[in-house]
């Protein structure tokens, strides 16, 4: 039978006895963490989010029935302890806070016992992942697993603080909304009282953010859950939290400034890290241009060099092909891989044929001098000694180049240089690099829609100097809108938003709605519009992904309490799941076809 806490009141967390408490009794609740049994002795290791705690039990100092229990204690029980802090008699653990210390103990009760876990529950776990998150309860109690948690939650006291005594109002906005089908796939859920109709739950707070500046809140914050119906990786879940604002009377510097210091305040609060500001700013076209990538991994450098021109006269097809379609070659140095074996080499052919390649091309400088090439048989010497020379090629060095459309080349190039970083050894995983990007086209073009896309979103604001080509070329228009990377990731990004109806109506035309389109999607948006709207702006940072990269954690599913699997399922509830047909008939819904265990 366990027992009860009646007459006990918990004095302070087992992390929380320092040396100062010597000489003091203190009561302590928690789990054992670990029992060794020294026949007449026994100690336990007492474990609560704070941290662990050696409990030492002798039948002199507890009496009989205290040491009987005491010696029963198995991992993950329960218990409270009653008992005198000393300091430790036995050797100092220097490997725990409380390590000079332990408490004698007076009394015990066990509150809970606990069955065997499926898993020990300790740091640095060597258990699958799919096994801890069905047991996530007991993952979580992993002192690893809560430091994670626990710097997420100072993480987000951090930005509330920060956020509140800079003006932000914290307002929350609707879970249930409306489907706005531009973006990622929407969650839906439908509603009882109208059959057949949906509600979407918010892909991101924008319209309701921008709606509250009309109705002039001036600045905004929340901390949102986000939902969106996409392919999972390591830095995306399906639902997902933002930390997101919006300003208004403000332009890009305004938001940079306030968001460099709320990051500056955040990371020093959380983890103590300095970061001087301002951050360096890029814009889009020099990180395409200089990394392959919209979100580049400034720890290291081997940035893309365009050969293009270099290239243009040579023999070699692949080259002049790709060119002659309008595209380019580009190439990276990896320094010092010459002597990089022919099988390695076939690996990275296969990687950059994953990101689109058709092949990658290489030529490896020997010590001598002399080439080891894919494709040097099909130019001069002088055109190989100006290619080299134009990507600053030593000898010891292999240079890897791809030919095709522009926008292949840099994400070949972009994810190559990723990868031979990595396998070089050439990131320093110690150093914190934020970004901005900024300058980002309006536009990007979809083949699948065979239309223009917003890279961003349909309310960002166009660049004013790019204003006239919304018609002309909208290709060529880049917006007011920013991105902060940090370590290769995107952590947030945010736009100066259009307020005037007109160039509103001018971007939906842009993006091929048709008015009465766009009136049925975002009428309320641009309703508002018309009675009075101030200039605004704003920036959401994905909260998982900055807790992530602070904590040194592989993916957000370590600083997400219950995170989904790649599948968008969640083990520990077996969700998503079927449902009564009661619950559908009441919805209105009837399932077109059942989906077997088989499939
Ligand atoms: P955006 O779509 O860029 O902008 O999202 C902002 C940030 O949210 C994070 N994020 C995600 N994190 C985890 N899982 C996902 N599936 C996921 N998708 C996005 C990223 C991203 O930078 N309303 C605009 C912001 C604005 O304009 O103010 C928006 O949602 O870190
Ligand atoms: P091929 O002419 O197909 O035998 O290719 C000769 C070399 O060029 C091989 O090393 C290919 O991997 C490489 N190659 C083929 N297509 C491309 C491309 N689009 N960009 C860069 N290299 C390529």
């Amino acid at each position: 039978m366990a027992e009860t806490m009646y007459g006990l009141k918990r004095t302070c967390r087992c992390g929380e006895v320092t040396n100062a408490y010597v000489g003091q009794t203190v009561t302590v609740m928690g789990w054992v963490a670990k029992q060794r049994n020294k026949g007449g002795i026994v100690f336990v290791d007492l474990r609560d989010r704070a941290g662990i705690l050696q409990v030492v039990f002798e039948e002199a100092d507890c009496g009989t029935e205290n040491f009987e229990k005491a010696e029963r204690l198995r991992s993950e029980f329960v218990v409270a302890v009653v008992g005198t802090v000393e300091k430790r008699s036995g050797a100092v653990n220097e490997n725990l806070a409380t390590g000079d210390i332990e408490i004698r103990a007076k009394q015990v009760r066990i509150l809970s016992e606990a069955q065997t876990p499926p898993f020990p529950i300790e740091s640095n776990s060597k258990t699958k992942e799919d096994i801890r998150l069905k047991y996530r309860y007991l993952d979580l109690r992993r002192p690893d697993q809560q430091e994670k948690i626990i710097l997420r939650s100072k993480i987000c006291a951090a930005f509330r603080r920060f956020l509140t005594e800079e003006g932000f109002l914290e307002i929350e906005t609707p879970i249930l909304c409306k489907s706005t089908p531009e973006g990622a796939r929407d969650y839906l859920v439908p509603s009882r009282v109208h059959p057949g109709s949906f509600y979407a739950l918010p892909q991101s707070p924008q319209l309701f953010k921008q709606l509250l500046m009309c109705s002039g809140y001036d600045r905004y914050f929340q901390i949102a859950k986000c939902f969106r119906d996409e392919d999972l990786r390591a830095d995306r879940q399906p639902e997902f939290t933002q930390v997101d604002m919006e300003l208004s009377f403000v332009d890009v510097d305004d938001v940079i400034d306030v968001n460099e210091r709320a990051l500056q305040y955040v990371c020093k609060d959380a983890i103590g890290l300095d970061i001087q500001l301002p951050l360096p700013r890029m814009k889009w076209i020099d990180a395409m241009n200089r990394y392959g990538s919209d979100k580049p991994d400034t720890r290291f450098g081997m940035e893309l060099v365009d050969v293009s021109e270099v290239v243009a006269d040579c023999g070699f097809s692949v080259f002049t092909g790709a060119l002659a379609n309008g595209g380019s070659v580009r190439g990276i140095n990896a320094k010092g891989q010459a002597g990089m074996p022919r099988k390695k080499i076939d690996a990275l052919v296969d990687f950059a044929k994953g990101y689109g390649a058709k092949g990658l091309a290489y030529l490896a400088v020997q010590e001598d001098g002399s080439y080891k090439s894919s494709f040097a048989k099909f130019m001069t010497e002088e055109q190989l000694a100006a290619l080299v020379s134009a990507m600053d090629g030593q000898p010891g060095d292999l240079l890897l180049f791809a030919a095709d459309k522009t926008n292949i080349v840099w994400s070949v190039l972009g994810a190559l240089r990723l990868e031979l970083g990595e396998q070089m050894g050439l990131i320093d995983h110690n150093k914190f690099n934020f970004l901005w990007v900024v300058e980002f086209p309006q536009f990007e073009w979809s083949d699948e829609e065979n239309r223009f896309m917003a890279m961003h979103h349909p309310f960002t604001m166009p660049m004013e100097e790019d204003l006239p080509l919304l018609e002309t070329d909208p290709g060529r228009v880049r917006a007011k809108a920013y991105d902060i990377v940090l370590n290769g990731v995107e952590l947030g990004g945010g736009s100066v938003r259009i307020f005037q109806d007109d160039v509103q109506e001018r971007m939906f035309t842009a993006l091929g709605f048709t008015t009465e389109a766009a009136h049925k999607q975002f009428g309320f948006l641009l309703d508002a519009f018309k009675y009075g709207v101030p200039p605004h702006a704003g920036l959401a940072y994905g909260l998982d992904r900055l807790c992530m990269l602070l904590t040194h954690a592989d993916s957000i599913r370590e600083v997400i309490a219950f995170p989904k699997v790649k599948d968008a399922s969640c083990l520990m509830t077996d969700c998503p799941n079927v449902v009564d047909d009661k619950q559908l008939t009441e919805l209105g819904i009837a399932i077109a076809e059942e989906k077997t265990d088989a499939e």
